[in-house]
């Protein structure tokens, strides 16, 4: 019996897998059966993921513990289709780039199942479907989304994660990590995708602009919603990001090459529906979002 399940095997599901399977048993649901192996590349070592694989249709118990690391706009359909495999305990935790609705996602759990949200900055790239390329550490955090997980996240964060990630942190404020997380996904993903470069080259002068603008609508909509954030802080944050992975190609990157959808809707989207809500216009947001919806359809 596994002890740990994680649904969605892209960069950071397949990252995951591996941190966690050198101590606890993984099983990856994939959505159609497969004996095909995952693969972990890290510099010269190539090493295969121990890790089990089931659908959820072969499931034969119930879920106890599960990651769900799916892109934003998959996440209604995935928690929907995991939700009646869950144990009246369940622990549940999402993790993906941009804005979800996690009242929505409450709703779908019954009370006695625990919600939470870990973002992590860890780099990851998927060269082909089953092998993931390690692109360097980056801080993980972990909160909670209810009134269940309160309860228990200290247990969770002991058993799963304290020990295996490297820099990591439990945090009593998971909304302001979301948001300091968007702002970063806000500054770097969109314009590394237009421009197909990597994360530090938006460290010149000719992008500092935009990304000031974009940043400063963010902060904007983040305090209407109720999250104080500091521009100038949010500013440091993703200019240190960019340099931390300047060599890392954003996810949002490596969407628009791979012809796959992208998360933008949940990134610039989220914050230009969002502004209208307060009757404030986020044009840098808007147009961003209009022109990566662009090179995503052609
Ligand atoms: O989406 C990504 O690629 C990452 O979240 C980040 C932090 C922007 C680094 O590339």
């Amino acid at each position: 019996m596994s002890d740990i399940y994680i649904l969605g095997c892209g960069a950071v599901g397949l990252l995951l897998a591996e941190k966690l399977s050198h101590h606890h048993s993984v099983t990856l649901i994939t959505r159609t059966a497969s004996k095909q192996a995952f693969f972990f590349i890290d510099g010269k070592q190539r090493r295969q993921l121990n890790v089990k694989m089931t659908t959820l249709e072969d499931l034969s118990g119930k879920i106890h513990t599960c990651i769900v690391p799916v892109k934003a706009y998959q996440l209604v359909s995935a928690m929907e289709a995991l939700s009646p495999h869950l144990s009246h305990d369940a622990n549940v935790i999402l993790s993906h780039n941009g804005m979800s609705d996690l009242n929505h996602f409450n709703s779908i759990l019954q009370p006695t199942q625990a919600l939470y949200f870990l973002s992590t900055s860890m780099g990851g790239m998927k060269p082909d479907n089953n092998t993931v390329i390690f692109k360097g550490p980056g801080l993980t955090q972990l909160g909670a989304c209810n009134a269940q997980a309160k309860n228990q996240i200290t247990e969770l964060y002991d058993r799963y994660f304290m020990q295996y990630f490297e820099p990591i942190e439990l945090t009593n404020d998971i909304a302001e990590v979301r948001w300091q997380k968007l702002c970063v996904n806000i500054a770097i993903n969109p314009l590394t995708a237009l421009m197909q470069c990597p994360n530090g080259a938006l460290q010149t002068p000719a992008y500092a602009t935009q990304v000031l603008k974009l940043l400063n609508e963010a902060c904007f909509v983040a305090q209407c919603e109720g999250v104080k954030l500091q521009l100038a802080t949010e500013l440091a944050r993703a200019y240190k990001v960019m340099a931390l992975t300047q060599h890392n190609t954003s996810s949002m990157a490596q969407d628009i090459k791979l012809k796959r959808r992208t998360e933008i809707d949940a990134i610039c989207g989220y914050i230009a529906t969002t502004a209208k809500k307060y009757g404030y216009q986020a044009t840098e947001n808007e147009t961003l979002w209009q022109q990566v919806k662009i090179k995503e359809q052609a």
